[in-house]
């Protein structure tokens, strides 16, 4: 499976992930060949480009944390929320407590699905998805660092609502492809106060869910925003809905940037571990997130190649891979399978990078 922006889709290739509409429905199923009607489609929508199966190898459906009509309500009540209070109105918290209710359950159902690809959306679905899955990696993160019941709902609901400040910034600031300007990121980094003064005031929302949107971009070192907080001074479900926001953002393909790869995107946080995120909340982290993404075609150290089909919560980095391909890149006459947690001394060398 590999990433195609649009302008490169030929009318061969055939569609290895699902495509959504904005609101979250199926618009393409995996399988479908990409005619150039349904490219058109696509580039209307704004999309920036499609995953596509590699060599004709037809891809598992990808585990994912929450159920698609979960993933939908859960868009379309965030959308409406969003409306509301772009109309000056108060929003109603049943359709959230609906939707966050259902993201727990499913969560703590399957604690042990692990965090993989990311969609890819257009603009406009980008801001929706965005909250919603923000809001799932929160409660993984949380769910995983042992919070009890009560603070993980007000831990999803913060983080749910963590950007709706972003409806006072101006959209060709929010849209603009390149980097931000000074004055530009003031009103871009308003977005965490905005957020707060419109939740705090809201007579059904906890403070603790408001101060998710206030300080979701203060960092540990003491250097995020809006108010410089250090450490501890930073509330823990913020801490957590800082590393889940920045995850997402990283992981998304947007008009000008590529998705950085799950392995890229953690390395990353790895990196600013201690620094820009909460050193014991990235450990956690890292124990939710797919290294090797089911659909991922990778390398074994002995030299053969295949793609992953399953991968193991325990051991993130020994998924089970189906190797398709020898050492020298012939297809294998029977592709079979192998369980790394179970393969002594074969590892994965490396993603075989998409060309
Ligand atoms: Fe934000």
């Amino acid at each position: 499976m590999k990433f195609v922006p649009l302008p490169n889709i030929a009318d061969t290739m055939i569609l290895a992930r699902p495509v959504y509409t904005d609101d979250g429905r199926v618009l393409l199923n995996r399988g479908v060949k990409l005619k150039a009607n349904y490219v058109r489609r696509l580039e209307a929508m704004g999309l920036p480009g499609v995953y596509v199966q590699r060599d004709g190898i037809d891809v598992p459906e990808l585990p994912e944390p929450i159920s698609a009509a979960t993933r939908q309500a859960a868009i379309e009540t965030i959308r409406s929320v969003f409306q509301e209070v772009r109309l000056g109105q108060t929003f109603s918290m049943e359709p959230i407590h609906k939707s966050v209710k259902a993201i727990l359950d499913e969560v703590a159902a399957d604690p042990n699905v692990l965090v993989g690809l990311n969609d890819v959306r257009s603009y406009d679905g980008y801001t929706f998805a965005h909250c919603v899955n923000t809001c799932v990696l929160s409660v993984m993160i949380g769910t995983k660092s042992g919070m009890h019941e009560l603070d993980l709902r007000h831990l999803a609901i913060g983080a749910i609502l963590h950007d709706l400040g972003k409806i006072a910034v101006p959209e060709h600031i929010l849209k603009k492809p390149s980097r931000l300007d000074e004055a530009e990121m003031i009103e871009m980094q308003n977005h965490s106060n905005y957020g707060w003064q419109v939740l705090r005031q809201h007579p059904e929302l906890s403070l603790a869910s408001a101060h998710v949107a206030y300080q979701h971009h203060e960092r540990p070192n003491g250097k995020g925003y809006p108010r410089g907080l250090k450490q501890d001074e930073i509330m823990l479900n913020a801490r957590i809905c800082g590393i889940a926001d920045a995850y997402d953002a990283m992981t998304s393909a947007r008009p000008y940037k590529a998705a950085l790869h799950p392995k890229q995107a953690l390395a990353e946080i790895r990196r600013l571990q201690g620094v820009q995120f909460d050193p014991f909340l990235t450990d956690v982290f890292a124990r939710c997130v797919a290294p090797f993404p089911v659909g991922c075609i990778v390398q074994l150290n002995q030299g053969e190649s295949g793609m992953v089909v399953a991968t193991n919560h325990q051991f993130p980095e020994r998924p089970v891979v189906r190797l398709l391909f020898n050492k020298i890149g012939e297809p294998l006459k029977n592709p079979y399978e192998m369980d790394l947690a179970e393969a002594n001394g074969c590892f994965v060398e490396r993603i075989v990078e998409d060309s």
